[in-house]
């Protein structure tokens, strides 16, 4: 089974199974990894923001303009941002690393 690996906001790396056709946002949630995805993946909101490792950025298949549009909402943007429900795990995508963003819209209860 593929891996992937989460670094988390106090730099810890989580190294877990990432069953393939899952997105990022369901491994987090299954694993105890703090991204919130209010929406559950319907792209109506940016809390599920990850940043992608650049080396595996460019593995990734573009973002939908919707999914831009969403992530311009999103504190703490980086050039290889996404949206964690938008990624699903590949073969290709087996060691994926991803970095919890610093600020999220829910700092103010962190
Ligand atoms: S969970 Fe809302 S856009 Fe990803």
């Amino acid at each position: 089974m593929p891996k992937m690996t989460f670094i988390e906001r106090d730099g810890t790396r989580r190294e877990v199974d990432a069953p393939l056709g899952l997105s990022v946002l369901e491994i987090a949630h299954k694993h105890g990894v703090d991204i919130e995805g209010a929406c559950e993946g319907s792209l109506a909101c940016s809390t599920c923001h990850i940043v992608v490792d650049p080396e595996w950025y460019e593995l990734l298949k573009d973002a939908t303009e919707d999914e831009e549009d969403m992530l311009d909402l999103a504190f703490g943007l980086t050039k290889t941002s996404r949206l964690g429900c938008q990624i699903i795990i590949t073969e290709e995508l087996d060691g994926l690393t991803v970095t919890l963003p610093q600020a999220t819209r829910n700092m103010m209860s962190g």
